[in-house]
């Protein structure tokens, strides 16, 4: 295979390095284009561009691929914990027995927040958005926990407290918009028992953990871990470029991860789902706006930028809906209508064409219902997940030597220059 990628500019050729990833991916290194050639590349979206060369996640968008530091999702799916796959995601290498008994324990250790923070949530407007309150309470981290991320020693307790506190944070914020009494985590409870039982322990009434449901949201979490260059991890490394704080950097990942086009639509799915089904599960109509160029529908949990085929996630979540709603013995009419709309729409060639397919986003929502998830914290429960990706990505930036503050060129649209008109002659 060529070293080199050569282009003819004005009768001039150049040549450009070529680089081969692990995997075999090609990429043109165009890092010297403008200083040899004056011209810049133009690429809205970054379709067809690299930020950076990643060790964490390997995605194959043909053929389905989704691997964590080298292992298929299927096998983290199937065999794996949400703490182990979080210390994979941001060490490089499943924990041995000693290792994963010192996370779990850390993690539990630091699973507490500051008493001062409920009075922060209890000041949120009642019908604030979760995820508006996530984003500013993890940015607030910063004032409560100083010691950030200057030693390798600081750094490791920092990705730990958020790991924890996070998932602590997202659980008494419900609670408080609940009017609820705050539930405080247990240490003889694993990461994922003592979410669930933050959420849904109450003094009538104490929940009991189901061992089920405790594996099934490690399951979902995993699924959630990291997922290469993506929109929010995009902004954690945009944001963590200018060498603000982790808080900070982590804050703008929630933000960006909001989106309906992004972690916003697991929430999206749902309301799609409803409003079909209130309009008498008419699908035909949805499908149809769905391919109207003139209406801004789109098939909420349907397409993604990389999968053009089935995403592996989707496929985990949907058998995870089957197994959790014939445990409960739930009849969830939405999981039907899901259905029913995959099957029409893969069948359709407008569908087909574009290689539009579930993602991971098309059934996680029935998961959440399911376990009695809140509609509007289904995206919290994405950025949970999202976090070890969030937080492993964002430490290999830093520690990429040739990292430089993200600063894209641009292409010039505006006026020529032209005079500044006085007031009276306007
Ligand atoms: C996530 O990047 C990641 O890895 C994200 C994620 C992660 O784990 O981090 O996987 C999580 O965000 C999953 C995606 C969740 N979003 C949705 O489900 C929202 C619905 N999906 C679309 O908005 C869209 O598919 C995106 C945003 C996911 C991808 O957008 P792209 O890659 O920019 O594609 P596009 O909008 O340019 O669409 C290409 C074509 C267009 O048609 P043409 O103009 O070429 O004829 O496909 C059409 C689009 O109209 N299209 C859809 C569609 N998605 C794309 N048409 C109808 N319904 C859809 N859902």
């Amino acid at each position: 295979m060529e070293k080199t990628a050569k282009i003819i500019i004005d009768g001039k050729t150049y040549e450009l390095p070529i680089i081969l990833g692990s995997e075999g991916e090609k990429a043109i290194d165009i890092r010297t284009l403008r200083q040899k050639t004056g011209y810049i590349t133009y690429d809205p979206g970054y379709g067809s561009t690299g930020s950076c060369k990643s060790s964490i996640t390997y995605m194959d968008g043909e053929k389905g691929i989704l691997r964590h530091r080298g292992i298929p999702i299927e096998k983290l799916a199937a065999h794996s914990t949400f703490v182990e796959t979080s210390y994979l995601v941001i060490n490089g290498q499943l924990p041995n027995e000693d290792e994963l008994v010192n996370i779990r324990e850390t993690l539990n250790d630091n699973s507490l927040v500051h008493e001062d923070m409920q009075i922060f949530f209890q000041s949120f407007p009642r019908n604030s958005h979760p995820m508006g309150i996530l984003s500013a309470m993890v940015n607030t981290m910063r004032s409560f926990y100083p010691d950030l991320d200057t030693t390798e020693e600081e750094i490791d307790k920092t990705m730990i407290r958020l790991l924890s506190k996070v998932r602590t944070m997202a659980a008494m914020s419900y609670k408080i918009s609940r009017g609820h009494k705050v539930v405080y985590p247990r240490s003889d409870y694993s990461y994922c028992a003592n979410f669930l039982n933050m959420m849904f322990d109450n003094p009538v009434k104490p929940y009991k953990i189901d061992s089920e449901l405790v594996r099934a949201l490690n399951v979902f979490w995993i699924l959630h871990a990291d997922h290469e260059q993506n929109c929010s991890t995009s902004a954690v490394r945009v944001v963590g470029s200018g060498r603000v704080n982790v808080y900070a950097t982590i804050s703008a990942g929630i933000a960006a991860l909001w989106g309906p086009l992004h972690g916003g639509a697991n929430q999206s799915v749902i309301h799609m789902l409803m409003d079909i089904q209130k309009n008498d599960g008419d699908i035909t109509t949805a499908i149809k706006k769905a391919k109207d160029k003139n209406d801004p529908f789109r098939l909420m949990g349907f397409g993604h930028r990389v999968y053009k085929t089935y995403d592996p996630r989707a496929k985990i979540m949907k058998k995870l809906c089957h197994k959790l709603l014939k445990r409960l013995k739930i009849d969830d009419p939405l999981l039907h209508l899901a259905m029913k709309l995959e099957k029409v729409a893969l069948k359709d060639e407008y569908f087909v064409d574009h290689n539009l397919y579930p993602n991971v986003d098309f059934y996680s929502g029935i998961f959440l219902r399911t376990i009695g998830i809140p509609l509007n914290m289904f995206t919290v429960m994405f950025a949970i997940g999202r976090l070890p990706g969030w937080i492993s990505q964002w430490k290999e930036s830093m520690d990429d030597p040739h990292w430089r503050i993200s600063r894209p060129r641009q292409i010039y649209s505006g006026e020529t220059k032209r005079g500044y008109i006085p007031l009276s002659k306007r």
